[in-house]
């Protein structure tokens, strides 16, 4: 590989934010976009932002598409480094996506709400980036409002995360009170709202130069305080455990007052981790640097265009360079064909891709090719390991209203189960389908696109069960062992499934049967 190319990659920095809704995730994007050039107006992002979900209006879940789609990946220079973030969706019933796209990316930014502390949703997404281990940088937002004492909070991250950390810089005040920070990383002081400077400097005590009027506040003695308790009690700083996950990075800021953001950033990605490798189905490590191009398929939106009805598959790159008009193979089927048609993402707009390399996400256009999870690559054969996969929880018959539209309802089902949207399960003979989900949403939303993407309006009966469980030594089941409250179906890859009633009645089954090993995934 050329030493250019290498350089190219080494300068990739992807990642995403993870928050609980409402932590300030939009507004900090946006400030990283103005900062990297990316978008010109504030308002951009937030503009496109709609509400929560607050009702499953169709409307919202239009307009939330609408918006994950033109944001889904961003990307920009800083610094001399190519950074692309990739957005994730705030709604927990859309989990199994954003754990998707935790799989493509090399660190994570978590954003805390002052106030709030660490929310569920953090928690959950957390536990997703630990699992794989990569650098978790955190930012506590909206230091401009009252919320949790500083110290508290890094308790929290300690007791509810269970990960140490180290603080970056730290806040003289808050909410009204808010001074500014002082930054124990670049030894100086960045003041809030100030006239007289973006920074101001540190004596080799730690102590602001010179006569200012913060130096006679209660907070800044508060500050340097803890501070002091953190040199002796707290964590040392440590590079190589930030890389390992195993420390995570504190910033104070607000993103809304776009303060201690610009600091996040530049420290961020000196720290932050250039492209990793990944680990294929037969538990070899890829490394980047290795040519020739491949990478693997996280997420599918379809019809972003409405006019086109187009499919776009967002592959992250895992090794080499991508060029347009290249030919690749899809391993999973061994087929061949020319890439013709692929994007990139920006802030504004999509852009047609000429080329991109290790690191990158790109938008493969895409006609029913693709499916979640799918390795792309060019000569090697070679296979990444699989996206890690939920065990649904909420169980729906679906057919279709009209029977006439029956080639339509399994065009639809086929390709939003390609895309990951929902799960699919069909019952053993008569092959009736079963979706799974982990969130009602996802229904809705399913029968809001068969309706308007395919023509199809659908029935849908709730099953009577909740609890998936795949077995390991399948051989062993007979058809028998079901009954009205153990269903077996087959899932998409044909594997059988057991859909119990409920827990009670997992317990029933698996007494009766002690030699079927039953699991779930994730
Ligand atoms: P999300 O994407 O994580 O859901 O959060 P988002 O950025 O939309 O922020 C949620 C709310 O918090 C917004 O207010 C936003 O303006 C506010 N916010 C974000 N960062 C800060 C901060 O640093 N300080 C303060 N005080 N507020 C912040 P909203 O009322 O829901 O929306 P809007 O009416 O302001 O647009």
């Amino acid at each position: 590989m050329s030493q250019q190319l290498k350089q190219e990659i080494d300068r990739r920095r992807t990642f995403a934010i993870i928050s609980h809704p409402d932590a300030g995730k939009t507004t900090l994007t946006e400030k990283l976009l103005l900062f990297g050039g990316a978008i010109r107006d504030a308002g951009t992002v937030k503009a496109k932002k709609t509400g929560k979900f607050a009702t499953s209006d169709w409307m919202d879940i239009e307009k939330q598409r609408g918006i994950s789609v033109t944001s889904s990946v961003m990307q920009f220079d800083y610094d001399g480094k190519r950074v692309n973030i990739l957005d994730t969706p705030g709604h927990q019933d859309f989990s199994e996506d954003t754990y998707r796209t935790l799989m493509a990316v090399d660190s994570a930014v978590m954003i805390i709400d002052v106030a709030k502390g660490i929310e569920a949703q953090t928690i959950k997404l957390f536990k997703v980036c630990r699992m794989r281990g990569i650098p978790i940088f955190t930012f506590i937002n909206k230091m401009d409002r009252q919320g949790k004492e500083p110290l508290e909070l890094m308790e929290e991250l300690e007791e509810v995360l269970g990960i140490e950390s180290y603080a970056m810089n730290w806040p003289i005040g808050m909410g009204k009170e808010f001074l500014g920070i002082y930054d124990r990383y670049n030894n100086r002081v960045e003041p809030f709202r100030s006239e007289t400077g973006r920074f101001m400097e540190l004596d080799e005590d730690g102590q602001l130069i010179g006569d200012h009027p913060m130096k006679e506040t209660s907070y800044y003695e508060q500050a340097l305080e803890d501070i002091e308790l953190l040199n002796e009690a707290g964590n040392d700083f440590s590079a190589e455990r930030i890389a390992n996950g195993e420390l995570t990075p504190v910033f104070f800021g607000s993103a809304l007052a776009n303060f201690g953001v610009e600091t996040f950033l530049e420290t961020y990605l000196q720290f932050a981790p250039p492209p990793q490798g990944r680990v294929t189905q037969d538990e070899e490590v890829v490394n980047p640097v290795e040519e020739p191009f491949s990478g693997f398929v996280f997420k599918i939106q379809a019809n972003m265009n409405p006019a086109h009805r187009d499919r776009i598959a967002f592959l992250r790159i895992v090794t080499g360079k991508f060029e347009r008009g290249m030919n690749v193979t899809l391993a999973r089927t061994g087929k061949s064909f020319k890439v013709a048609q692929s994007t990139q993402f920006l802030a504004d707009d999509r852009e047609t891709v000429a080329e991109a390399v290790a690191g990158d996400i790109i938008g493969l256009y895409d006609v029913g090719n693709y499916q979640i999870g799918d390795t792309v690559t060019v000569g090697k054969k070679l296979q990444y390991e699989a996206l890690p996969q939920f065990t649904p929880e909420l169980f729906m018959k679906v057919t279709a209203k009209n029977v006439m539209k029956s080639k339509h309802f399994h065009k639809g089902i086929l390709q939003l189960v390609q895309e990951g949207a929902i799960q699919y399960y069909k019952t053993l003979h008569l092959e009736e389908v079963i979706l799974g989900a982990v969130g009602q949403l996802q229904f809705e939303v399913f029968e809001h696109r068969m309706k308007n993407e395919y023509n199809v309006e659908v029935r849908m009966e709730p099953v009577g069960t909740k609890v998936a469980r795949w077995i390991e030594n399948e051989q062993d089941v007979k058809e028998s062992m079901s009954g009205p409250r153990s269903m077996l179906v087959k899932d998409r890859h044909d594997n059988l499934v057991f859909l119990f009633e409920n827990e009670f009645a997992t317990r029933w089954f698996q007494d009766k049967n002690p030699d079927i090993k039953l699991y779930s995934l994730l």
